[in-house]
């Protein structure tokens, strides 16, 4: 059995990123909050028997019906999903012959994977309007609960969605928006921004959603990268006690984006109101900007649907990698919404009547999959929060829960971890009786938050469903699928959903067997994978598909022990996991460099309770600067003003000076030692030191530890 020492730790990220046998530890977890990883690692808990009670309605009677669906979805792959796109999905026109083609291997060609290519559909149509034309219009659709509690409520059925997007739509037509125009949305998480993003896939725009709390320059890059002349936006929002301006922001991008280009990027923005004007005043051009309520109550009510092939974009959205800018992720409209409707169905175990909560921001994959396209086209009941979990007080989920009568919620463990620091007490005082089932997403779920969120907010009756995937997989890859017979392992993601073939590999790319670790790929195609990265196919093939020839490489690391399980062990290459959330550590180091003091600039994760990963930005200053709190200050506030407020820093160590090697590379893991054990670092817990080009460099750099 693997100890989990920090020593271990240490040689596992050494052999990931050097020529070494591999040895991965399995725990990720948040060391100093989880001394008993393992020992609760090896419980297994089987998904609770009293779920099944109380839960009357069940997509599989037990695990072998559910394994003999999955053998199904792996040796006959294309009659698997053809009938999963017939029953779920309704279709203009059936794709031609072939389901599926593709190729994974570099060597051979073009990476490159189709399906359903031929079949004509529409995105919009499949998440609204067949639901109002069976009779469901009356249906809630989307509950919106707001940043205050009593204040700020609102819903729309699935009739009000139509009328909105009809509408929106129809104005976006007469901005001149065509199919295949990238339209830019940057909003908050309400449901207007569900209404835009459907409104576009209606008339076949590709929308392109910038997560709200990004700054200008961020938003500016994404303007320009998918050359949107539209930017659907909100005046500012509440977030807890702040207001924040969205508008002024969104402004500032167009101009960045103006002066980048030469001309007018942005030729309209739709501007929803949120606030009173009295609290955030913003200005108006006459010439471009226009309010939503305004272009909306002057639009043609109905638009017609624009018929797609299931291989047309449906959408773009930005992540980070482990260099350079991000990259525009696409998604096309058959594959995706399938993945996006069938994960969400059987990994939450949904039935329409059911109500459903996932605390996501639109702003990220997991918005688009499972707040807008998984759930309408399951006709789901929805609770959309645009608030804070811990505002007013840490209750707040608890209540919401308990208001809506929600049924399966979905949130992050960051958020967990952050609520058990308030302690059981907020949530015992509420009421949690009508939730059945708990999911998790964004980073491994250490098993104390796992047994935490099991026990005190399921009362141990409820299904923790922890779903692996990203945003280029479009939907959950590896899940414990909540059905009767399985056994949960707190800490593991379990198995792979139907259609994934996961392999694990060594550092050769050769496929390992049986309990193994390495590197996460995936071997055959599944509807929901990115098709190409926007504007720049050769990245997407040397991203994801040179690494290791023939398979998709995921950019994790995991473990798949005895029983098939699989156990992540966070990324392997330069991005950190925040909250959940993908920073690339190469657009921070960029972003500090662009202050006129930094000479130089390395960014490493290291560990932290409540956010998995923290930033530790190493900086190195200009001759003749001088290191102080206000330059400390400066520099965070730079790194906010270029990329966003949740890639600040926690640490800026001052560092004198590097380690290198002679070549004039970064050792970034010696970095990451001295991040993580501050003053009480070793020479043995550097090992091998001896390709520094200057070795007391290292000494150096202890020293400036806290200062
Ligand atoms: C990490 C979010 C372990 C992983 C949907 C992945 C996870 C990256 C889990 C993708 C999980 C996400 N267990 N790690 N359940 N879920 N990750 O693109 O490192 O924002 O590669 O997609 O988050 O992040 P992304």
């Amino acid at each position: 059995p693997l100890q989990c020492d920090r020593k271990r730790r240490f040689r596992v990220r050494k052999s990931l990123g050097r020529s070494r046998p591999l040895q991965l530890c399995s725990c990720t977890h948040v060391h100093q909050a989880d001394r008993d990883t393992h020992s609760l690692a090896e419980q297994s808990y089987p998904v609770p028997r009293e779920y099944f009670t109380r839960v009357q309605n069940h997509h599989f009677k037990d695990m072998e019906q559910y394994k003999r669906l999955y053998e199904r979805s792996i040796q006959q792959p294309e009659e698997f999903w053809s009938d999963m796109a017939k029953q779920v999905l309704s279709w203009k026109q059936l794709w031609e012959n072939q389901v599926c083609s593709y190729n994974f291997d570099i060597e051979k060609g073009p990476i490159f994977c189709e399906w359903f290519k031929g079949g004509k559909l529409n995105a919009c149509y499949n998440c609204v309007d067949r639901h109002v034309e069976a009779g469901y219009g009356d249906q809630v659709a989307y509950y919106a609960e707001g940043n205050e509690e009593s204040a700020d409520i609102r819903s729309y059925t699935y009739r009000e969605l139509l009328d909105s997007i009809e509408r929106l739509a129809s104005a976006l037509k007469v901005r001149g928006v065509k199919k295949g125009d990238v339209v830019a949305i940057y909003m908050p998480n309400i449901p207007e921004l569900a209404i835009a993003m459907l409104a576009c896939a209606r008339i076949g725009a590709v929308h392109s959603v910038v997560f709200g709390g990004f700054s200008a320059e961020s938003l500016a890059n994404r303007l320009i990268d998918a050359k949107s002349r539209i930017l659907i936006t909100c005046d500012g929002y509440r977030r807890g006690e702040k207001i924040v301006a969205l508008k002024a922001v969104a402004d500032a991008a167009a101009e960045l984006a103006r002066e980048n280009m030469g001309y007018e990027l942005v030729q309209h923005k739709i501007v929803y109101q949120k606030l009173d004007p009295k609290q955030n005043f913003v200005s108006m051009e006459s010439h471009m900007d226009e309010w939503w309520h305004e272009v909306l109550s002057t639009a043609k009510p109905h638009c017609d649907i624009e018929w797609m092939d299931a291989e047309d974009a449906l959408f773009v959205l930005y992540t980070s990698g482990s260099t350079g800018r991000p990259k525009g992720i696409v998604h096309t409209t058959g594959g995706y919404l399938l993945y996006a409707a069938i994960t969400h169905r059987y990994a939450f175990n949904y039935h329409p009547g059911d109500v459903y909560f996932c605390t996501a921001d639109c702003g990220w994959i997991t918005g688009h999959s499972y707040v807008v396209y998984g759930p309408l086209v399951n006709r789901a009941t929805q609770v959309i929060f645009e608030g804070v979990p811990t505002y007013p007080d840490a209750t707040r989920l608890w209540k919401i829960s308990a208001k809506y009568n929600v049924n399966q919620l979905y949130t992050a463990p960051t958020l967990i971890r952050s609520l058990m620091r308030y302690g059981e007490a907020y949530v015992k005082n509420s009421q949690r009786d009508s939730l059945t089932l708990l999911a998790t997403v964004g980073e491994p779920i250490n098993p104390e938050a796992w047994k935490w969120f099991s026990r005190e907010v399921g009362e141990n009756r409820c299904p923790i469903v922890d779903t692996w995937w990203q945003t280029e997989t479009g939907g959950h890859m590896i899940l414990p699928p909540p059905v009767q017979g399985f056994i949960q392992k707190p800490g593991s993601a379990g198995v792979p959903f139907f259609g994934i073939v996961p392999v694990v590999v060594n550092e050769k790319g050769e496929e390992l067997s049986g309990e193994c670790e390495g590197y996460l790929c995936i071997k055959k195609p599944w509807p929901g994978m990115l098709r190409t990265v926007l504007g720049d196919h050769s990245r997407m093939e040397s991203t994801y598909f040179k690494p290791f020839r023939g398979f998709y490489m995921s950019g994790d690391g995991c473990k798949r022990d005895k029983d098939g399980y699989y156990w992540l062990t966070g990324r392997v290459d330069d991005v950190i996991n925040v909250s959940g959330h993908r920073i690339g550590t190469a657009e921070v180091e960029s972003a500090l460099i662009a202050h006129g003091s930094v000479a130089e600039a390395a960014v490493v994760p290291v560990p932290h309770d409540i956010k998995g990963q923290g930033i530790y930005a190493y900086v190195t200053l200009r001759q003749g600067e001088e290191p102080s709190e206000e330059l400390r200050k400066a520099l965070k506030h730079a790194v906010r003003e270029h990329i966003g407020a949740i890639c600040t820093p926690d640490v800026i160590h001052w560092a004198p000076a590097l380690p290198k090697t002679r070549s004039g590379k970064i050792m970034r893991r010696i970095l990451r030692k001295i991040a993580e054990l501050g003053p009480k670092v070793t020479p043995s817990d550097l090992g091998d030191t001896s390709t520094l080009s200057e070795p007391q460099v290292v000494e150096l750099l202890v020293s400036y530890h806290g200062k």
